[in-house]
């Protein structure tokens, strides 16, 4: 999806520097825990690899990213519903070829529902929040309505039982992962667009993920890492940490999709829209607090190997995470360089630093 600090073109890279320096072993048999998951793309590559992986994040839409792609390990079947779709008079059957998984046939009968007026519409689209001084243009009115009718259906379902909690996360990921194809904002959701971008004029549609199953279990949380790390008695294999690099905070950027994955019908408020987010300020958007966070997570002793991925531009300085992470091992430091997160390319170079330390603790 688009996320800032999406990590997914970088993986392969980030993997190839574990191996240079000699932090995965040869089955990779190892345990990998992702403090800062976000779109789960780094805990996708390392299940891919094989390992097992712990994640966590301290945003709800990220958690149901992680249990979608990363907990569940099935392909879906949807047994539940096979009589509520096959005997659906809304669906030409040419949908039901044999060809056809039961999951695409779930998404063709979500993608069939009439747009509903619910809080999205109400909210975030320009007919049903035409009170306001300045209406919003998240989404269109009809993509809006499509996305409240689709995600009342999917409640409902899980509300009656019908899909298991995996196929009700791979719903929602599935609902989570389309909308950003959508919706009017230039990268993330602070401001919509003052004029239609042609991604929000198609007609909304949800799109297929990728369903990635292994012998391993895996392990997602959500809320602070801090306190999530705290709770294990464990020691992990690989600790990787890929927090917020500059004061920005990720809640308030991406408040429509936690409310898309959360739809609890928040108190809103100001030209955006905005959802109560205090409590999920992370400390590591204020230079201060982000290298006290760093420092405890660094001194908790329950890695054998911590990964730091930041870059040049991070509110840390190069020298004082050296400060932090030189006492407890050895100290490998990367950089490379890749294209800027597209929402931010304006602000400067094109091109920024990666800065990856891996630590091994002797
Ligand atoms: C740079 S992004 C991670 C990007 C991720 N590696 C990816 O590939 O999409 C930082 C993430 O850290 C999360 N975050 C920030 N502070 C946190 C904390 N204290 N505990 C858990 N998650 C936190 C943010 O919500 C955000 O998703």
């Amino acid at each position: 999806m688009r996320f800032i600090g999406n990590k997914e073109a970088l993986s392969a890279k980030i993997y190839a520097l574990l191996q240079k320096h000699q932090v995965m072993n040869h089955t990779n048999n190892q345990i990998f825990f992702d403090m800062f998951a976000g779109s789960a793309s780094i805990g996708r590559f390392f299940k891919a690899k094989g390992l097992q992986v712990y994640s966590c994040d301290m945003l709800y839409f990220s958690f149901c990213l992680q249990r979608a792609y990363l907990q569940n390990n099935q392909i879906p079947t949807f047994e539940g519903l096979s009589n509520i779709i096959e005997s659906s008079q809304i669906l030409p059957h040419s949908l039901f070829s044999n060809e056809t998984s039961p999951y695409q046939k779930v998404l063709s009968f979500l993608n069939t529902l009439p747009s509903t007026k619910g809080f999205i519409f109400h909210n975030y689209a320009p007919s049903g929040s035409k009170n306001l001084p300045q209406p919003r243009m998240y989404f269109s009115d009809t993509n809006a309505g499509k996305i409240d009718s689709i995600r009342a259906q999917i409640e409902t379902w899980r509300q009656k039982q019908v899909i298991s909690e995996n196929e009700y996360f791979i719903l929602l990921a599935t609902l989570i992962e389309s909308v950003s194809l959508f919706a009017n904002v230039a990268g993330v959701y602070a401001a919509f667009c003052k004029s239609w971008d042609k991604r929000a004029l198609k007609d909304f549609k949800l799109k297929e993920i990728e369903i990635l199953c292994s012998n391993k279990e895996h392990f997602c949380f959500c809320g602070d890492s801090l306190e999530v790390l705290n709770n294990f008695t464990q020691t992990f294999d690989i600790l990787y940490l890929d927090p917020p690099y500059n004061h920005r905070q990720y809640a308030p950027n991406y408040h429509l999709i936690e409310t898309i994955a959360k739809y609890d019908n928040p108190k809103i408020k100001g030209v955006a829209g905005l959802r109560e987010w205090q409590h999920q300020k992370s400390t590591f958007c204020n230079a201060k607090t982000a290298l006290a966070s760093l420092e405890q997570i660094a001194s908790s002793k329950k890695y054998k190997t911590l990964v730091l991925s930041y870059n040049s531009e991070g509110i840390m300085q190069k020298e004082e995470i050296n400060a932090i992470l030189k006492p407890l091992g050895k100290v490998a430091f990367e950089s490379f360089t890749y294209p800027r997160f597209k929402s931010n390319a304006k602000k400067g170079d094109k091109y920024i630093k990666e800065y990856v330390w891996i630590v091994q603790v002797s």
